[in-house]
């Protein structure tokens, strides 16, 4: 489904160097540590689970206008990713028949919160709270201010009905409370890290509630974790040399801007599975043409230190053609009648070609179409990549001790 081609990486590397790498072994040494993890996900889906998912998600989408997601890095991420790549990036501006969906709990800032709370208004609402761990500060304090207007607007009732938690079975503060205060609680798998738990209620709920057809998403990523092997192997294995070469930076980049999102996600799965024991390549997104009027002039030029990896759809769901007739004076006349998509795939060959002529090697990973069941290929391949990768380099790519660091800061600033 996936597919890569390092046609623009020869100029940088020999085929040699990337049968150098023993991706298969970290592969399996991979998938050991992970066996009961993320890895099987899409193979244990199953009806039971899909119905049980779709069931929550029309509750939310009868009682209510707006569906408010909490939740920070693979806590919201992966469904904020899904809705904007597969629906749009202007979901809630979109007629519809499924709830807006608004993602917060994901900063500490009182003016975004105090927008979201705006922008629904006097709407009926629902609020999925999401956190693997049921502890983190920042989706713990948003979660207070919601319950206080869920309680305020519905009363008790009200509350129990329209707050929906998701976290780990065990050792969660918030599974407790759910308990406790009686909403309903739906389990993420236990071993499942949180930035590899898009494939499970985690993402799938919101992406039911915004109408997604999850059982497409976990078809492709079945179909991914089925056929997909050697390219994610490869994408893997080409990274960690050109990294050993230099290249210090990875450039992901899209000429969607539907996939703006997915790049985020990626910077997640990527950051912290990657950044270890002083190595890593740093991820970074952008998106293609509008940041080459930004990054455009330090990629072409700046220092030697960038690898880009293109993701490209073989086609496009809507098509357009340039306006002709004769009340425009530009000066791009031959270009009337010409498909957006065309000039779009033209404008990614000439950016790719500019860029390795500037020394900038491009790996290309090619998708066929924006889809429900593209996302959740593309989902599994870079997780599986991503994971290989990490091992190549020596680290376990799953834990992110570095991310305490700030949060024990925060607790004692805070006196917690
Ligand atoms: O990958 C991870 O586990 C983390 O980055 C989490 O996604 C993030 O810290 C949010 O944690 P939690 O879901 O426990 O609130």
């Amino acid at each position: 489904m996936v597919k890569v081609s390092l046609e623009g990486t020869t100029k940088f590397i020999e085929e040699s160097e990337i049968h150098g790498i023993d991706s298969q072994k970290a592969l399996i040494d991979m998938v050991t540590l992970e066996e009961s993890g993320w890895v099987n996900l899409p193979r244990e889906y199953n009806a039971k689970l899909s119905e049980e998912i779709k069931a929550v998600a029309s509750k939310i989408r009868e009682q209510s206008d707006v569906l408010v997601v909490l939740g920070i890095g693979g806590s919201y991420l992966g469904a904020r990713a899904a809705i904007e790549f597969v629906v749009s990036p202007n979901y809630n501006s979109l007629p519809k028949e499924t709830p807006d969906i608004y993602f917060a709990g994901n900063n500490a800032s009182a003016e975004y919160l105090q927008e979201i709370i705006t922008l629904i208004g006097d709407r009926d609402y629902s609020v999925n709270v999401i956190s693997k761990s049921g502890s983190t500060i920042e989706t713990s304090i948003a979660l207070r201010f919601f319950k206080t207007m869920l309680l305020e607007k519905y009363g008790n009732d009200g509350l129990k009905e329209r707050l929906y938690v998701t976290t780990d079975k065990k050792g969660s503060p918030l599974r407790d409370m759910a308990a406790r205060e009686g909403y309903e609680c739906l389990e993420m798998p236990p071993r499942v890290g949180g930035r590899y738990s898009v494939l499970t209620v985690v993402g799938l709920l919101p992406c039911a509630v915004a109408g997604i057809d999850i059982d497409e998403m976990m078809s492709g990523a079945l179909e991914e974790m089925e056929t997909g092997i050697d390219d994610a192997c490869l994408y893997a294995s080409v990274r960690q040399v050109l990294y050993r070469k230099g290249k210090k930076i990875e450039l992901l980049a899209s000429f969607e801007p539907a996939f703006r999102y997915m790049g985020e996600w990626w910077k997640q799965l990527f950051g912290e599975s990657e950044g270890k024991e002083g190595i890593g390549i740093f991820p970074a997104y952008a998106d293609y043409t509008a940041d080459l009027h930004s990054l455009g002039q330090y990629i072409q030029e700046g220092e030697r230190t960038l690898m880009e990896t293109f993701v490209s759809f073989g086609s496009s769901r809507v098509d357009l053609k340039v306006p002709g007739g004769n009340i425009h004076s530009d000066k791009i006349g031959t270009l009337a009648g010409m498909s957006l998509h065309e000039i779009n795939t033209a404008a990614e060959t000439a950016v790719r070609n500019a860029h390795i002529d500037g020394g900038v090697p491009v790996i290309d990973l090619k998708v066929p179409s924006i889809s429900a069941f593209s996302y959740g290929a593309l989902v599994y391949f870079f997780e599986r990549s991503c994971a290989v990768s990490a091992m190549i380099s020596g680290v376990i790519p799953f834990g992110q001790p570095g991310v305490e660091a700030y949060k024990k800061n925060l607790y004692a600033i805070l006196g917690l």
